[in-house]
């Protein structure tokens, strides 16, 4: 399928580079191809960003049938444009296809549709420190339809951001709050998909977080509320004693693509790094006796967080005198060096645009 273009004839004027936030500026253009039953996936275009013109019994505002993926372009020193891990991110949407009843896409040709926005509105991605040009694709049910079935039509859709750090703390260590009357999701649900349900999911706690001076909450398990799951922004890792331990993927998270690069960077420093049931308990026990060096989290959008406090139950621990620790330092310094080019790229992980 060939990708037709029709390019602005009204460019945007751009933020200023240093004060991007997360997620509230779009680039020039966006690209969009439709899928209908019988007919699979057509019509692939980049046309001008504009808003979405839809029925309102459009399927997915009603049940929520869709799924999304997020992900980085950067601009090297040398000039050349850099996606980390897109194969990486069309996989794991198929994953999250497949859960929500939404047909699969091909990972090759949805790969080339993120290289050609990215192409398209090369200029659009930021240079500052820290900063980078954000790519959300997402897939939507379409149909005007009331009934609760899967829809027959679907819009496949990439939007661009310019951004700088998702939290406001940037790379200071974040206050989380361990989440113990609500939960994120269970066995069986959709937490390891990426389906804005889970997001949804997440507000109220979130909320209820923020009003008590805490950024995000750490999810416990949705059965026993005692295993460390997720940040629901985020994968989460604790360095105790000379171990690194991160919850192992049961089927209540999300398998992060940043998650899977550090225990990858981990194992090629000869850090022992396990992927295992972890209970809350246990993590304060271990900080009890000193053994807790660091926690941090990882995401696409946050990157590497280390986490300074924790509040379990009225319960505040504090990690590494709520310093950034050195191993979540090298992991951010690493993985930042190799996403905008500065780093050589061992992994072969960086796809040019
Ligand atoms: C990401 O890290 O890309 C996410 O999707 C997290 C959040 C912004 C929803």
């Amino acid at each position: 399928m060939s990708i037709k273009i029709e390019k602005t004839l009204t460019p945007k004027q751009k933020p200023n580079q240093n004060e991007l936030g997360f997620g509230e500026y779009f680039t020039d253009h966006m690209f969009i191809m439709d899928y209908t039953e019988g007919k699979g996936w057509h019509d692939a275009r980049i046309i001008p960003y504009a808003p979405l013109m839809i029925d309102p019994a459009t399927m997915v505002l009603h049940y929520g049938q869709a799924v999304f993926e997020g992900l980085k372009a950067y601009q090297a020193e040398d000039g050349r444009v850099l996606l980390f891990r897109p194969h990486q991110n069309m996989e794991r949407i198929n994953i999250s296809n497949d859960r929500l009843c939404i047909p699969s896409v091909d990972i090759d040709f949805t790969v080339e549709a993120l290289r050609a926005i990215v192409r398209e509105d090369q200029d659009w991605i930021p240079k500052a420190e820290g900063t980078s040009l954000y790519l959300r694709p997402f897939i939507i049910a379409t149909d005007p339809y009331l009934g609760v079935r899967p829809s027959n039509t679907y819009q496949f859709i990439i939007i661009m951001s310019p951004v700088g750090a998702y939290y406001p703390e940037g790379i200071n260590p974040v206050k989380i709050y361990v989440e113990s009357k609500y939960v994120r999701a269970v066995l069986g649900g959709l937490g390891f998909t990426k389906t804005p349900g889970n997001y949804a999911a997440s507000l109220k706690a979130q909320v209820e977080a923020k009003d008590k001076g805490y950024t995000q909450v750490l999810w416990l398990d949705g059965v026993e509320k005692k295993y460390i799951e997720e940040v629901g922004t985020m994968n989460v890792f604790f360095v105790i004693d000379d171990e690194v331990i991160t919850p192992s993927l049961e089927g209540s998270i999300l398998a992060g693509i940043t998650r899977d690069s550090t225990i990858a960077l981990l194992k090629d420093w000869g850090v022992k790094v396990t992927e295992r049931r972890i209970s809350i308990q246990e993590l304060y026990d271990a900080h009890a006796r000193g053994s807790l060096k660091e926690a941090f989290g990882t995401g696409t959008a946050a990157v590497i967080s280390p986490i300074g406090e924790l509040n379990w139950d009225g319960n505040q621990i504090l990690i590494n005198d709520g310093n950034i620790g050195d191993l979540s330092a090298r992991i951010y310094d690493t993985i930042t060096g190799v996403q905008n080019g500065s780093l050589k790229d061992q992994f072969g992980w960086t796809v040019e645009v």
